[in-house]
Formats: structure tokens, C-alpha cells, sequence
């Protein structure tokens, strides 16, 4: 498993072109399976992540095909030969189960694995099954897998999510575009990735309404055409890269960011005293001198906090002028980089779903251990900052959601290598 080695305590300065978003990918790419016709994908991230959902279709008999260095992805499920997604590869990755929708709406059956808890959480998918159900879908669970069967095709339901889940909402979406008659998903999800996938849809001949609002209306068609559909700017591996200046001091312009992407977020490193402005090619990103301002953070599904900035927030914080409180509200165990900061010397105390983070004058570079995806990244941030080399161990993490993260950050004046194992 490699590592990645960090020497700590360089400012960066230059640009940093931001990928196409991953959890925009992972959605658009099970709606080519809404489709006889064929779906193209530009602007797709290279990752992991992205590699395991093209095997997932291909297993199903889709053909999915990376070009131009897999920032081209060509889809087609014309000749669709299985609707059984399987443990081994659903296992790998949960975004897995939004296969489900998809293959219900066209095929009428569907047999996909569960997909399992991860470090973060439980990760339950509930939601994404009562919706389905309300589009009279029936569902058996057993053996771990969703046998899933619709034979007079979805209808049109009237659905309010408990919960605002960005998944349920995503595969409702998808399931809707052939249901017959109206659907209308009440506390829907208001994700980017979910406007981006709209939009695809939209563009494959779905009628959608309300898509980034609360409530979304979907009148179902008898078929779906093919189409060209650019992926949305990942505001997370965004926001990501503009706490890059922001722990390490320097001027850093992130190619591909807008504001919108980053709304609440950006107020938030604004609040800690980093400036951010917009350019022609996308938001520069300083911190000229002092240290940052303490801020209280709570996650919350967007327009709020993302969650999936929150390690990467906690970060900056551990080296603030001060006290912050950050309180987790979307997953009941993300703050498994606390304890690997606090072997840097950051001085955070856990209790449920609140950290408390008091400002530290420097971390110290240490040996430490990936444990999910963003607080990777967190972990590497913080050795920007450290006072000597940290060394981030089972990177295999970052490599799901982080496109050449060693390329890039070097590219500003980072010391940074990979080290295989
Ligand atoms: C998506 O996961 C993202 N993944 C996650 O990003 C992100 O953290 C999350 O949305 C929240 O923004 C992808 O898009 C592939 P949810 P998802 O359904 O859809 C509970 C990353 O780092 N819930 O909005 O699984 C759930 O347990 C990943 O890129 C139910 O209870 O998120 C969680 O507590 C991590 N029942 C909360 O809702 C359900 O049926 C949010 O889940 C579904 C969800």
C-alpha cells in the first residue's frame, strides 16, 4: 500500500486546475442504463472510484469505455445482457446501489447487493428503497441482495424524503424519467450533483422541474435518447484545494471554482480571515500573513456545511488563533482523523458529534493513517503546515476521490512525493 510523504511548512503559490466531481460522476454514469442510446461523459475524473462503476455496468454487459486518458467516458447499455449487480463489486463501493433506480425503470427488475456500512457510518439505504416503493415497486431482501421487480413499470407517486439523502434522491430521480404519470420528491436533496444530473437527464429527453430546490417534478416519458453531457466542477475537491493557502499561507488560483460550488463554505474561510476572490478561470484563494481566526462549523446538507469538507476544515482549525466547535450532523462517526491530527499535536476533544478544536502556534510532522477518503486529505493538508514530514499511510483512500493530489500540490511549491510500498 503506498504512502504519501510530506515535508511540512512550505507557503504555496500557483494554480490548481479542479476535476470534474466525482459524486456528480458516480450518478450520471448508471443513467446510461435509462437508455438504448449511448451517453458520453466529458470532463470525468480519473479515479478509483470512477474505474469501479465502469466495471459495475460492464458487469451488467453495458459498455463503458475511458478516452482521451479517462477524461472521455462512452457509455451504452444497448445490449444490457444481467440487472444483477454483485456483493464483490457493489462492496467496493456504495455508490453502487444507484444502479437500482435505473435498471427498475427500464428493465422491471433488478437484483443489486446491499451495499453495506463503511468507516463512516451505517450508511442505510431506507430511503432510496421506500421511494422506490412508492413508485410501486416490490422489494424483497434477502441473501443481502435487493430483489427488486416492477412488471407493470413504475408510476408516478408523491414521495417526501425523511431525510434530505443527496443517493435517494439521485435514484428516485432516475427511477421517475420512465415511471408513467407525475412524481414529486418532496425534501429532495439540493446537491450540484443533483442539478447535474438533471441536466443530463433533461438532456436525454427527461422532463424534470425543481431540480436544486426542495421539490422536484418529473413527468415520465416512454423512452430516454442518448446525449453529451459535460460533468459539473467537483466542489469538493474545490474546497479541498483552497485550504491549501489557507493552512500553508501563499496565493493559490483553483482553476474551474465558482462561488456557487462553495457558498457556505467559503463564508466560513472568509469568517477565518482567508481572502477569496473570483477571476476569469476560477476563485484565487490567500492568506497573506497571521494566523487564522477560530470558526464554529455544524455540517448540513447543502446549501449548508458539506460534510465532506468537514475533515478538511478541522484541519485549518487545528492551527487557529483560538477555540472552534464542529459538530458533524450527517454521519454518526466521521471524525476518525481526529485522533491521527491529535498525533501531530493538535489539541481536539470528541464527545458524539461535536469536536472541539483549540488552535495549536504549529503541528508536528508524524507517521499517520488514512482511514476514509476526505480525512485523507485532511491528514495531508496538515502536513503542509507541520514543522517536519508526515508520512500518510493506506493512500488507496485518497486515490478514490483525489485526481494526482502529489502532482498538483507540487506544482505550488509543495514537498510532497508518493512512496510506493
Ligand atoms: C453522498 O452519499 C456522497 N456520496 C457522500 O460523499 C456525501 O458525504 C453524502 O452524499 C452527503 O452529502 C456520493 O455522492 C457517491 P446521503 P449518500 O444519502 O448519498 C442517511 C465522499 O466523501 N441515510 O445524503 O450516501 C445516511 O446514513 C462521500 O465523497 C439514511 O438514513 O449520502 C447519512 O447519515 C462520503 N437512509 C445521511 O442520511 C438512506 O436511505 C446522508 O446520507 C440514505 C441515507
Amino acid at each position: 500500500m503506498d504512502s504519501i510523504l510530506v515535508r511540512g511548512g512550505q507557503p504555496l503559490n500557483g494554480e490548481i486546475p479542479i476535476a470534474g466531481a466525482k459524486n456528480a460522476c458516480l450518478t450520471l454514469m448508471p443513467a446510461t442504463l435509462l437508455s438504448e442510446e449511448p451517453l458520453t461523459l466529458t470532463n470525468a475524473p480519473r479515479l478509483s472510484d470512477i474505474a469501479t462503476m465502469s466495471e459495475l455496468l460492464r458487469s451488467l454487459g453495458a459498455e463503458a469505455t475511458a478516452m482521451q486518458d479517462g477524461k472521455v467516458l462512452a457509455l451504452s447499455s444497448h445490449n444490457l445482457s444481467s440487472q444483477h449487480a454483485d456483493y464483490d463489486i457493489v462492496r467496493k463501493m456504495r455508490a453502487s446501489i444507484l444502479v437500482l433506480g435505473p435498471l427498475l425503470a427500464r428493465f422491471g427488475q433488478a437484483e443489486v447487493s446491499l451495499p453495506g456500512g463503511c468507516a463512516i457510518g451505517a450508511r442505510p439505504v431506507d430511503l432510496h428503497l421506500k421511494a422506490l416503493e412508492a413508485m410501486g415497486a416490490k422489494l424483497d431482501l434477502r441473501d443481502g441482495y435487493v430483489h427488486a421487480t416492477a412488471p407493470q413499470g413504475l408510476r408516478g407517486a408523491q414521495f417526501r424524503f425523511a431525510f434530505a439523502s443527496v443517493g435517494a434522491t439521485e435514484n428516485a430521480l432516475m427511477a421517475a424519467t420512465l415511471a408513467k404519470g407525475t412524481t414529486v420528491l418532496e425534501n429532495a436533496a439540493r446537491e450540484p450533483e443533483i442539478v447535474d444530473l438533471a441536466r443530463c437527464l433533461r438532456a436525454m429527453g427527461a422532463q424534470i422541474d425543481g431540480e436544486g430546490t426542495s421539490t422536484i417534478t418529473i413527468e415520465g416519458v416512454d423512452r430516454l435518447g442518448g446525449a453529451t453531457h459535460r460533468v459539473v466542477t467537483d466542489r469538493i475537491e474545490l474546497g479541498t484545494y483552497m485550504l491549501a493557502p489557507a493552512i500553508t499561507g501563499g496565493e493559490v488560483e483553483c482553476l474551474g471554482g465558482s462561488m456557487e460550488l462553495v457558498g457556505a463554505f467559503a463564508e466560513k474561510l472568509h469568517d477565518a480571515g482567508i481572502e477569496i476572490s473570483e477571476t476569469k478561470r476560477g476563485l484565487k484563494v490567500a492568506r497573506k500573513n497571521g494566523r487564522v481566526n477560530a470558526v464554529d462549523v455544524a455540517t448540513e446538507p447543502f446549501p449548508g456545511f458539506p460534510t465532506d469538507l468537514q475533515a478538511q476544515m478541522m484541519a485549518l482549525l487545528c492551527t487557529a488563533d483560538g477555540t472552534s466547535v464542529l459538530e458533524e450532523k450527517i454521519f454518526e462517526n466521521r471524525f476518525m482523523h481526529a485522533p491521527e491530527l491529535m498525533r501531530m499535536g493538535a489539541d481536539i476533544d470528541v464527545s458524539g458529534g461535536t469536536a472541539t478544536v483549540t488552535g495549536v502556534e504549529r503541528l508536528k510532522g508524524a507517521p499517520v493513517m488514512a482511514t476514509d477518503l476526505r480525512a485523507s486529505v485532511s491528514l495531508i493538508l496538515a502536513g503542509l503546515a507541520a514543522e517536519g514530514e508526515t508520512v500518510v499511510s493506506r493512500v488507496y483512500h485518497l486515490d478514490r476521490g483525489y485526481e494526482h493530489v502529489e502532482t498538483k500540490l507540487s506544482a505550488c511549491g509543495a514537498q510532497i512525493e508518493r512512496i510506493a510500498a
